[in-house]
């Protein structure tokens, strides 16, 4: 009878450490919110919806499970071939070419393993970035459709993680963790029948240690979950303070705050760091203990193993040569690691659930500007809009139009004039709807535009908005915005109008100048003639110009004066004009304030009305005087 109080010395050493993650776990803070990401989608609704990108895939996926049949077979036939030659070298006199024909197999499936698995990885890692650039292009195409109100409502520093950090997540399901997790599964399946058949008591001894095991899974997953989601926030919350601070980094600049604003970063910088390194100490905690559970089953092995050996006894009533512990020792390698790594698989999969939560999340926010049912394609725009009873709210029931009624005719110019935030960019975003009204219709030659194909309208509408945006790129590439069809000729014709070609010609590289991020290396003024050229360039019918109130240069004033008159002569054109010399010859100026249409009218009868505009043109006219007295 063997003495089994070395067994029972590391049972109870198991047992307590096990007891006392178990109080850890109880004592643990928060275990709700760790429990589930605040996932509101269910991990099989999430799969179906993850696999949809894996089906055009599916005959690669094949043939990277065959591969990993071939690879996982080394490791099942890898320890009976050691614990083989261990066995005929013990002997004595053991025929040399047995032994060399032995290593030779071993050699041969080596080989083959290795070679599997080099194609597993590289197709597996083909067929997920494949998937990643998918995702990746549905998302964005798919954040382009959604309205600016949407839009606002998201900052853009989220919307990067979601199309950078989160597909990733998504494409490591594939490559990584599903292949990893089929992996682990099938070896610890294929190592447990063939220890099974070798030693049915050993393996059951081995067995054993598996409830601690599967305990302490379960109780790290719970750790790790919390500190994936903490890492994730920390991860979101950098990456938008650092979007929307590296746009504004100018500001930060000419106010001195960055003295401020490195210490915001330097908030969220530690953040980060502090969920990172949580997230390490969690594995750093687990892996150590599945060694400790590993080491042990390995002592137990070899102290009933050498017993029954040099005993020469039966262990659990079964007789064991040496040749099964090293076959054992092999295998409980082999069935350790994989569990191990597949506790930490599952976590990941949450993880990447978790990101895919937040994409789809993403892609099923229904466009809110979408095309009717019945909604018709305008082959041509005379130019006539009415605006009837619009009432409209970009937060519900905080009216910023109130009951705006008024006519625009063909080829007229409209100007809409008012104080600061009296809804004038407001108005011209509703005409092709960049968002939708709450109450009242806008009519586009006697058609409801809910009733117009978006495409279509914005097609014959150019609008220019009173932040000019350029993309980096070229002054070419900014005119025709990806349109390939124009001639380097309609380009230079359509600067020339619009007054560009003043200090286009100038440039170095002329229209293949180069344009740096939001056209930060042009001046306003240069911007905003670039933005007049972008639009008459793609022949609207109806002209929509929020003129910039950024201050320029009285020389670029001049230009644009000359091109704002030209273009008036286009088609029909609502501008909102801060300069009121602008708009003189305009055929009615509408004056706004607080979203309500106080006055109408042209120059003349407006002024003679002594009202709102009167007084907006006479403090216009005396600063200007005072201004050429200086
Ligand atoms: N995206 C938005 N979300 C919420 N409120 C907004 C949004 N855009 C504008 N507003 C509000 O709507 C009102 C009208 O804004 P609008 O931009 O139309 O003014 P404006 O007449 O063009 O002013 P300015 O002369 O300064 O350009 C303002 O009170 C503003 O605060
Ligand atoms: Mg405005």
């Amino acid at each position: 009878m063997p003495n089994y109080y070395p067994l029972l010395i590391v049972g109870a050493i198991i047992g307590v450490v096990t007891t006392i993650f178990i109080i850890a776990y109880a004592m643990m803070k928060d275990k709700k919110t760790a429990i589930g990401f605040d996932r509101n989608m269910k991990d099989t609704e999430i799969v179906k919806r993850i696999l949809v990108y894996a089906k055009p895939h599916a005959l690669k996926f094949l043939l990277v499970g065959l591969f990993m049949v071939f690879a996982i077979s080394y490791d099942i036939i890898a320890p009976i071939l050691v614990g083989e030659i261990q066995g005929l070298i013990k002997t004595q006199g053991f025929e040399m070419s047995r032994l060399l024909a032995m290593i030779a197999v071993y050699g041969s499936i080596l080989l083959v393993s290795l070679v599997c698995t080099y194609c597993q990885s590289i197709l597996l890692q083909k067929t997920g970035q494949k998937i990643l650039s998918s995702i990746r292009e549905d998302i964005f195409s798919h954040i382009e459709s959604l309205s600016h109100a949407q839009l606002n409502r998201i900052p853009t520093g989220k919307l990067v993680t979601r199309v950078t950090n989160d597909t990733n997540a998504i494409s490591m399901v594939f490559t990584h963790i599903l292949a990893n997790l089929v992996k682990n599964f099938f070896i610890i399946l294929g190592v447990l029948v063939a220890m099974l058949a070798l030693n049915y008591m050993l393996t059951l001894m081995i067995l054993c240690f598996v409830p601690f095991i599967v305990i302490f899974t379960l109780i790290f997953r719970k750790f790790s979950r919390r500190a994936y989601r903490r890492v994730k926030d920390a991860t979101t919350d950098i990456n938008t303070y650092l979007s929307e601070n590296l746009s504004g980094m100018k500001i930060t600049q000419i106010f001195n705050r960055q003295e401020r604003k490195a210490e915001e970063f330097e908030q969220r910088n530690v953040a980060l760091d502090k969920a990172r390194h949580q997230e390490i100490f969690v594995f750093s905690i687990f892996r150590p203990m599945v060694y400790m559970l590993y080491v042990s089953s390995i002592l137990c092995l070899f102290y009933l193993g050498a017993r029954g050996v040099i005993l020469d006894t039966e262990i659990f009533g079964q007789r064991i040569g040496s040749e099964t512990i090293v076959t054992f020792y092999m295998y409980i390698n082999k069935f350790f690691n994989p569990i191990q790594t597949l506790a930490e698989q599952f976590n990941r999969l949450q993880a990447a659930f978790a990101s895919a939560e937040k994409i789809f999340s993403i892609m099923d926010m229904q466009p809110e500007v979408v095309d009717s049912e019945d909604a018709v394609e305008l082959d041509e725009v005379r130019g006539d809009i009415e605006f009837k009873n619009v009432w409209f709210s970009y937060i519900p029931g905080e009216w910023v139009l109130r009951d705006v009624s008024f006519t625009v005719k063909a080829n007229e110019t409209v100007a809409f004039v008012g104080s600061t935030g009296s809804g004038k960019t407001t108005i011209l975003s509703l005409i092709c709807r960049n968002y939708d009204i709450q109450k009242g219709q806008i009519l586009i030659d006697g058609v409801d535009i809910k009733k117009i194909k978006i495409s279509s309208l914005r097609r014959h509408f150019g609008q220019m908005l009173q932040d000019v945006f350029l993309f980096s790129g070229t002054i070419r590439s900014n005119i025709v915005l990806h349109e390939e069809s124009f001639t380097d000729e309609e380009i230079m014709r359509t600067c020339d109008y619009v007054n560009a070609t003043h200090f286009i010609s100038k440039l170095k590289d002329g229209l293949d100048e180069e344009v740096r991020e939001r056209g930060n290396n042009f001046s306003a003024g240069q911007r905003q003639l670039l933005s007049f050229a972008r639009t008459i360039i793609h022949k609207p019918s109806v002209m929509i110009l929020d003129e910039a109130t950024a201050n320029i240069d009285t020389e670029t004033e001049v230009l644009i004066q000359d091109s704002l008159e030209k273009m008036m002569n286009v088609g029909t054109m609502l501008i909102v004009a801060h300069r009121l010399s602008t708009i003189q010859h305009a055929d009615n100026i509408i004056v706004l304030s607080h979203g309500e249409i106080v006055e109408q009218g042209n120059h003349f009868e407006l002024l003679a009305k002594k009202g709102r505009y009167y007084g907006l043109y006479m403090l216009q006219f005396e600063k200007e005087r005072l201004r050429k007295n200086n």
